[in-house]
């Protein structure tokens, strides 16, 4: 088999090796990068090109120098030093320059110049590294048709969980297994604020500002505590999983914007945390994806994971399970993914881009949520007088719903306004049951809240 390698190959600059009777062209000339988006992480890929230069020329067989920078301000300090660079105002022409060979996108954005940066890139022939996790859901199949066609990669270690390199692990580590589910905490924002909300007693709003502070929040934080940018994260693990096209339409999406102090100390006095989880399920009727607020057991591997950090769990036939913990924002461990999609490309390495030649990925069609089978916590706000929790066991009842528990608490406050609270946790029912016994609940004139309602998930 002859591997010619192809796009950048400049003259004098490829060394033939005969491994194993494989012949394999592999270029030695320094792999000229181009960055767009100089934000926090765009700098550290700058500062970790930099200081990990002579371990990097070593371990891809070549050096990697940054060639080309593109930013919206020129003149902004960002601690590292751009002046021997080529600078660039628009990332289209960086994508294109033939100063470069290899593209990182680190803007942002689903659209508008991130994408059609991307697109010039590796219509140019050039591979493509990028963090850019909206668009990879949103136009990863097309990117990874396009890279195809071109011959060249595209690599988004970055786009997930931070520094943890579970594209990586699904793509190639695992591939000897058949996947049966993949969750975790992927939004390290979200993980912030009901841990802070957990271990502080601090309010939601408090801890939103703080994790903004702290840059890891999305510039609108509504993709995080919306469950959006969850979303876009699970998409990509649900297609590496599961051999999926990448579709984020595919998912169920809840934030958690209505969990409240009170559900967390609940949650806390029955053995329970709770997590924003993104789930991706292989069942009888398609690959489940769902991402809400979710309780897991306080003795759980994942309930474990506190502040910015992401987890990684997964199910598999061979393996069994696997947890993968580790940073999930911030500049030096997005930075880490990058650099390490650098090196793969410097080697010659190019994957399928979701582990399977894009036309053999099938499409995912939405599971619907009603479908869902699981334990259930949930919060009634009810009127505090005789025979309510009998009614309220009667609705379970007649549906054949199993209690775990079901209590009643009275507070002070709550008490003189004529009203208590009641926590019901159900054994695996399914969704549509538990809507529907709610709804009977709230038919019977008990409840005066919008019931709260959180699924249950088992290791
Ligand atoms: N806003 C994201 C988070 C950044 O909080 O996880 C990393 O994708």
């Amino acid at each position: 088999m002859r591997h010619k390698a192809r796009g950048s190959v400049r003259e004098g600059s490829t060394r033939v090796l005969l491994c194993c009777g494989v012949l394999t062209m592999i270029d030695s000339a320094p792999l000229r990068v181009g960055i767009a988006g100089l934000g926090t992480v765009g700098a550290s890929v700058i500062r970790l090109l930099e200081r990990q230069a002579q371990a990097l020329k070593g371990r891809a067989g070549r050096p990697i120098v940054v060639a080309g920078v593109c930013a919206r301000e020129k003149g902004k300090d960002r601690g590292v030093m751009l002046d021997s660079l080529a600078w660039f105002d628009d990332p289209v022409e960086l994508a294109k320059s033939g100063e470069i060979d290899l593209f990182v996108e680190l803007i942002g954005g689903d659209e508008g110049p991130a994408r059609a940066a991307v697109e010039t890139a590796l219509s140019h022939s050039k591979s493509v590294v990028t963090a850019n996790k909206a668009l990879l859901a949103k136009h990863g199949l097309a990117l990874a048709r396009l890279a195809e066609a071109h011959h060249v990669a595209l690599a988004f270690e970055a786009s997930v969980a931070g520094g943890i390199p579970i594209v990586k692990t699904l793509r190639e580590g695992l591939a000897g297994n058949q996947i049966e589910r993949v969750y975790g905490i992927l939004n390290g924002t979200c993980n912030y604020i009901l841990s802070n909300m957990e271990t502080a007693r601090r309010p939601f709003a408090d801890c939103l500002a703080e994790a903004q502070k702290l840059g890891y929040a999305e510039a609108d934080p509504t993709f995080d505590i919306g469950g959006f940018d969850t979303a876009h994260k699970l998409a990509i693990l649900a297609s590496l999983a599961f051999g999926t096209q990448v579709d984020p339409a595919a998912i169920s999406i809840e934030g958690i914007e209505q969990i409240t102090l009170a559900d967390l100390e609940a949650a806390d006095e029955l053995g329970y945390r709770i997590k924003l989880l993104g789930v991706a399920q292989r069942t009888a009727s398609g690959v489940e994806q769902r991402v809400h607020p979710t309780m897991v057991a306080k003795s759980s591997a994942i309930a474990q994971v506190m502040g910015v950090v992401n987890a990684v769990t997964i199910d598999a036939d061979a393996v069994h399970e696997l947890t993968l913990v580790g940073p999930g924002a911030g500049g030096g461990a997005t930075a880490s993914a990058v650099v390490a999609d650098i090196a793969d490309i410097a080697k010659g390495i190019r994957s399928a881009p979701f582990g399977l030649p894009s036309d053999m990925l099938t499409p995912a069609p939405r599971a619907p949520m009603q479908m869902h089978e699981g334990g259930y916590y949930i919060r009634l706000t009810v009127a505090d007088r005789p025979g309510v929790m009998a009614a309220i066991a009667t609705q379970m009842g007649k549906r054949e719903i199993s209690l775990e528990s079901i209590v009643q608490r009275s507070r002070p406050g709550k008490k003189a306004a004529g009203v208590a609270t009641v926590i019901l946790l159900t054994y695996a029912t399914t969704e549509h049951t538990v809507r529907e016994a709610l709804a009977a609940i709230q038919a019977d004139g008990i409840v005066s809240e919008t019931p709260q309602v959180i699924r249950i998930e088992r290791e």
